[in-house]
């Protein structure tokens, strides 16, 4: 599959090479191309039958704007960008930088995932003790079955994958940021994931039923 990636920082290259070294044709899109495999931000969105946005979540309309809704129109955007102000509080708050994609290319199937752990743990998922869980947004079925194989390639297995269903749910992705930030202070590393853990077989009660005790 052709990826064309949005960012050469520390997001962008980690997934690209993860998908590279998977066998996709990787492309990177920076504002100053040149180094290999890295052409203007325009042209990585154009190649890329998804397109992934690794980028500030505080520039990335702008950026995207840029590119411009025909280049994006009928890919999948993988959006995994959170937008931090500079208090390290959230740009979206209340709402989030995926929907806020989603609703400015319609015609681009938006999933948010990867964005509730760090660079290195998304490209090798091994690097935590114990299997842990990986999350999807969108409104688009196809795209989330697009998306799902590519984490597969960067070694998530379906088991660690958990739909939460559509865009709207992106928020509770970017806003993990918080506390994220917070446990990494914590453990004093930025090298661990959450991982969600199901009831105990016959305590199950459905999300619409239970009380908060
Ligand atoms: N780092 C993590 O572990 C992590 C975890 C979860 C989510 N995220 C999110 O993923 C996204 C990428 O994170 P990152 O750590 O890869 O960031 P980064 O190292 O700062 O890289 C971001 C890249 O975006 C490009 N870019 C485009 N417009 C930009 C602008 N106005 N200002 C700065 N850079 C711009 C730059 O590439 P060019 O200079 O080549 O254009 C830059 O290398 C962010 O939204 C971040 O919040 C990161």
């Amino acid at each position: 599959m052709r990826i064309g990636i949005l960012g050469t920082g520390n997001v962008g290259r980690a997934v690209g090479e993860g998908w590279r070294d998977a066998g996709h044709e990787v492309v990177w899109g920076s504002r100053t191309p040149g180094a290999e495999r890295t052409v203007p931000v325009a042209d990585a969105a154009g190649f890329g039958e998804v397109v992934v946005n690794a980028t500030p979540g505080t520039a990335s309309m702008e950026l995207l704007r840029g590119v411009g809704g025909a280049a994006l129109a009928g890919k999948v955007l993988v959006d995994i960008g959170i937008g931090f102000t500079d208090d390290m509080g959230l740009s979206h708050p209340g709402v989030s930088l995926g929907e806020e994609i989603q609703q400015a290319f319609p015609e681009t199937a938006v999933v948010k995932t990867l964005c509730t752990m760090t660079a290195a743990v998304m490209r090798d998922p091994g690097l935590v003790a114990e299997r842990s869980t990986v999350f999807l947004s969108g409104d688009d079925d196809a795209a989330k079955r697009t998306t799902r194989a590519l984490l597969s390639d960067l070694g998530w297995p379906e088991s660690s994958q958990l739909d939460l269903g559509g865009i709207a749910t992106a928020r509770g992705q970017e806003h993990f940021a918080l506390l994220f930030l917070g446990v990494a202070g914590a453990l004093g590393t930025h090298t661990f994931n959450i991982r969600v853990v199901p009831p105990t077989a016959g305590t199950a009660t459905t999300a619409s039923t239970a009380t908060h005790e």
